[in-house]
């Protein structure tokens, strides 16, 4: 049976996706190096299930404006964060085979395309946004200092080195408490999603008031967003999530399940989605967003 908050997220996929697919691919025809834009297009045409962008859009639905205004933040969400599974993926860090159905991007294009495509994709990313022709000059510039504190050293890079730390302290039999896991986590993933929604804030021109729940909102999504990534590696299969799975035991990382249990881990997702429903709740229109929280919580994939 399909619940009334599974119903409300179909119907903004089916009215957001289209736009956000064309838009992100209409900036790789406009250059000249083919094996790059192959390698680019391959991760972007690969099916990602486009969350950041979608909540970006919304964000600036529940401030009262139109998702097209935030439509540049969305695109520049969706490269920085395809860059980062590029990344992610590569031998020298998670070293995976299989990402969004398909062979990784290094295991076709070879690790020095694949890292070019990331770095590509990183760099065009703020290039959007500067070029972002529904933002004033001030909206850009919040934009893009937002998204480098999201995606720099005190965001997703930060927390990914962090990450791969934390596999030497297993190895080493060192101690790892739940402050650094809620750390990790929070850099690692919690902050491009706390990004998302800030983005689509600012595109809304938000009063402070509504962009810092937004903010706050996002990161306890984002937080809850790699719970629930944590327990489908231990939970699920790699057909369902187009990603191998149980990969985190195999890489020694310590994950929520792992620390807490798997029970531990769902009542953390929980307390960690109602956060986020409780910081949406008084935006002026938040049923979107609030039926994403949880259905992000409960999603199979
Ligand atoms: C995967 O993100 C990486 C994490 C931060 C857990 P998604 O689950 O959003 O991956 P795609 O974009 O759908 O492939
Ligand atoms: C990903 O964390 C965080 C990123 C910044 C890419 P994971 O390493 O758990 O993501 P998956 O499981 O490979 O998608
Ligand atoms: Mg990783
Ligand atoms: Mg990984
Ligand atoms: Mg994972």
């Amino acid at each position: 049976m399909t619940t009334q908050f599974e119903s409300a997220v179909i119907a903004d996929l089916e009215r957001l996706v289209p736009m956000v697919e064309s838009a992100l691919l209409a900036p790789l025809f406009d250059f000249e190096a083919p094996i790059l834009q192959e390698a680019a297009r391959y991760s972007l045409e690969a099916g990602g299930k486009r969350v950041r962008p979608v909540l970006c859009l919304l964000a600036a639905e529940s401030a009262d404006k139109s998702a097209e205004t935030a439509l540049s933040c969305a695109i520049a969400l969706e490269y920085i964060h395809t860059y980062s599974l590029i990344h992610d993926d590569l031998p020298a860090m998670d070293d995976d085979d299989l990402r969004r159905g398909k062979p990784t991007n290094h295991k076709v294009f070879g690790e020095g395309q694949a890292i070019l495509a990331g770095d590509g994709f990183l760099t065009e990313a703020f290039g959007i946004l500067a070029g972002a022709a529904k933002l004033t000059s001030e909206q850009k510039v919040q934009a893009i200092q937002t998204l480098s504190e999201a995606a720099g050293w005190r965001g997703m890079v930060g927390g990914q080195s962090l990450d791969l730390e934390g596999e030497n302290l297993v190895k080493e039999g060192k101690p790892y408490d739940y402050a650094r896991l809620q750390l990790i986590h929070r850099l690692k993933t919690g902050a491009l999603l706390r990004a998302s929604l800030e983005l689509g804030a600012i595109a809304a021109g938000a009063d402070g008031g509504i962009r810092s729940a937004l903010r706050e909102a996002g990161a306890a999504l984002g937080l809850a967003f790699q719970i629930r990534d944590d327990i489908l590696d231990a939970t699920s299969d790699s057909e369902t999530m187009g990603k191998r799975v149980g990969k985190d035991e195999g890489k020694n990382k310590i994950t929520y399940p792992k620390l807490l249990g798997l029970d531990g881990a769902a009542k953390a997702l929980e307390d960690t989605t109602e956060r986020a429903v409780g910081l949406l709740a008084p935006l002026p229109n938040p049923s979107s967003l609030i039926a994403w929280a949880r259905f992000l919580s409960v999603r199979a994939n």
